[in-house]
């Protein structure tokens, strides 16, 4: 398994082009079932994550093609079973479920199992499939469905933390081809969703309200192929730009749509540093002292939970009492204890983690754990004095695009070293 070094105490500047949204091209490589024709996506990351979809849509039967950014997929027939051990390793996979029960009728997809950064429950998901006439059993660690036919209805996928985001995606999924008319309220408004209900628009189906709580889906009888372009990351972007608070003496985030960062930038702002938004793009520079800050994660628009890591690593030298609560996955807190390592100080108290800032960090061998606490190791290495090691990197590897190699760009001193 590889390992990153962050030599710290480099100032970044310049500017990076950010990739294709790992979070939208995932649902929408999964939309691909829905037709026999052929699709064409472009800016599509190649990261293990999407990677490892297109393997899961040529099991299932689907032919693929990918050229650098570009990817085709026709799924002219399609397999109703996706067994554990072809989607175990990622749980976005659990997105193919939708489309399988919509195009077949009929689906068995192994569950998704938990992860560090909590419980990861899909009984929305399931609600949602039972209300358009899916008959849903959880035996032997799989979903199985059936359903003669999809019948339109109206559907609340509210759950205890709020709007799901794939269970949107998967519920919107199965509905653009059941008879009749669904409205999904408590629906989740993230820009990826957007960008799914613009690419299903496409492929002929009827969809009002995507980026609201309350989605109206008119039923069609069948979807044809179609082109697009997958919108930037916005939590590369997010994540960039806190990387040139931490460290930075101007860093640029190219390709980007600012109306997708503001939760971000706006933060950024709060914590006294410049923003300079441009048309597609955004530059974050020193501007005086930085300040303390309260983050509280939320849905869409608000401050988005897979940028709270990346916050606290800032956080952690930041003068001053922080105060940072995770609404949406209240344990995701595996990189406190990682930056605790480098002499971060911070107390959890249930969901929220309460930041003393400190002067500076120490370089040390830490551990990735997940995508976000990953990248917030890195961006806590790239201030931190000596060097910092970080050992299981296919964390990084499964969301961002050559994030050591942009970093490098930038000015970091960074290095990818192979370990046995
Ligand atoms: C998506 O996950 C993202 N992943 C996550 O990004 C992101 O953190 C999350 O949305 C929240 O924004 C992808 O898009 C591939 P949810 P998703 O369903 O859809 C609870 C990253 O780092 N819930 O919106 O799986 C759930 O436990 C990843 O890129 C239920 O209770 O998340 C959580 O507390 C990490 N029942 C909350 O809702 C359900 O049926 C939000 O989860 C579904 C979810």
């Amino acid at each position: 398994m590889d390992k990153i070094l962050v030599h710290g105490g480099r100032p970044l500047s310049g500017s990076i082009k950010i990739s294709g949204s790992k979070n939208s091209a995932l649902p929408i490589l999964a939309a691909t079932l829905l037709t026999r024709e052929p699709c064409v996506l472009r800016h599509v990351p190649d990261l293990s994550d999407t990677n490892y979809m297109l393997q899961i849509l040529m099991y299932l039967g689907a032919q693929v093609e990918r050229a650098s950014g570009t990817v085709s997929v026709q799924a002219e027939k399609v397999e109703s079973v996706a067994p554990y051990d072809v989607v175990r390793r990622m749980r976005a996979s659990v997105c193919v479920l939708g489309p399988l029960l919509a195009r077949c009728r009929e689906a068995t997809v192994s569950l998704p199992g938990g992860c560090v950064i909590g419980d990861r429950p899909i009984d929305l998901h399931l609600r949602g499939f039972e209300a358009l006439g899916a008959a849903v059993r959880v035996e032997a660690g799989n979903v199985r469905m059936f359903t003669p036919q999809l019948k339109g209805a109206i559907i609340n996928l509210t759950g205890k933390f709020g709007p799901t985001v794939l269970g949107t995606d998967n519920v919107m999924m199965a509905a653009v081809l059941a008879e009749g008319t669904t409205v999904i309220e408590g629906a989740a408004s993230e820009p990826e969703v957007v960008d799914l209900a613009n690419f299903l628009n496409k492929m002929g189906a009827k969809i009002e309200g995507a980026g609201t709580r309350r989605l109206i889906i008119e039923g069609v009888q069948e979807l044809h192929g179609a082109e697009h372009d997958i919108i930037p990351d916005r939590i590369e972007a997010g994540t960039f730009l806190v990387a040139g608070a931490v460290c930075g003496t101007g860093v640029t985030v190219n390709r980007v749509e600012p109306s997708h960062i503001e939760a971000v930038t706006t933060a950024l702002v709060s914590a006294g540093f410049k923003i300079d938004i441009h048309e597609r793009s955004a530059t974050v520079s020193p501007n005086g002292a930085s300040k303390p800050l309260e983050i509280v994660t939320a849905p869409y628009p608000g401050f988005p939970t897979d940028m709270q890591a990346q916050m606290c690593a800032l956080l952690s030298t930041t003068e001053g009492i922080s105060v940072v609560t995770e609404n949406i996955f209240p344990q995701r807190y595996m990189h406190v204890a990682e930056l605790k390592r480098m002499g971060a100080q911070v107390q959890i108290e249930g969901s929220t983690a309460v930041i003393q800032g400190v002067e500076k960090l120490l370089g040390a061998p830490v551990m990735a754990s997940d995508l976000r606490a990953s990248a917030a190791l890195v961006l806590a290495g790239l201030k931190a004095e000596g060097t910092t090691e970080i050992s299981r990197v296919y964390h990084i590897d499964r969301g961002y695009e050559h994030l050591d190699e942009k970093l490098s760009e930038l000015g970091a001193h960074i290095e990818r070293v192979k370990a046995d």
